[in-house]
């Protein structure tokens, strides 16, 4: 099945969110879906809270810049309990949005490279260190099981000039594409 999008304005972007037990409930099929739902919505990343589960899971496609970089032809990836633990202390900018905030695009300055504990959809621990656009997603993904979004991360007064558009959402003033709630 495809979810509809959960919006800013959500408590559920901004809970903190719980670690899965290997038993979770039909867990393969939730991952399925969510490589569905965010295809349909041509993302390149969706987090569980992003379909109002508050779940320490989230996934990557960065498939759709395998054009570019050939590295990331077959990039699809599932993140289970992730942790980030250590983080490079250079950092760029990248022009980041949302599934959650459709129609807002920042540049947000984060680590170039991360090192990070989790766990693939089949409950094998990895500890990974990831840079270039997989290390963009992830730490955005990242965010949004800790109850943050990209908009927390711009300057104080980009953010005041963001205020009408992120109050419009809130209020669910705002057309894209795909399923929301
Ligand atoms: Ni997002």
């Amino acid at each position: 099945m495809i979810y509809p999008i959960v919006i800013y304005g959500s408590q559920t972007l901004r809970n903190k969110s719980v670690d899965i037990a290997p038993d979770y409930p039909e867990l393969k099929k939730l991952i399925d879906d969510m490589f569905l739902t965010l295809t349909e919505a041509s993302g390149v990343g969706l987090a569980a809270p992003q379909i109002g589960k508050n779940i320490r899971l989230f996934i990557v496609d960065c498939t759709p810049w395998g054009d570019d970089d050939p590295e990331l032809a077959d990039y699809k990836k599932v993140f289970i309990n992730a942790e980030i633990y250590e983080v490079s202390e250079e950092t760029d900018l990248f022009n980041e949005g949302c599934l959650s905030l459709p129609g807002l695009h920042e540049d947000v300055r984060r680590p170039v490279a991360i090192r990070m504990r989790y766990m693939d959809e089949n409950f094998v621990e990895h500890d990974e260190e990831f840079d270039g656009l997989p290390a963009r997603v992830i730490q955005h993904e990242y965010d949004h099981l800790e109850g943050k979004v990209f908009t927390d991360r711009v300057s104080p007064l980009r953010r005041n000039l963001l205020k009408g558009k992120m109050t419009k959402l809130a209020n669910g003033k705002y057309r894209c594409a795909y399923k929301t709630k």
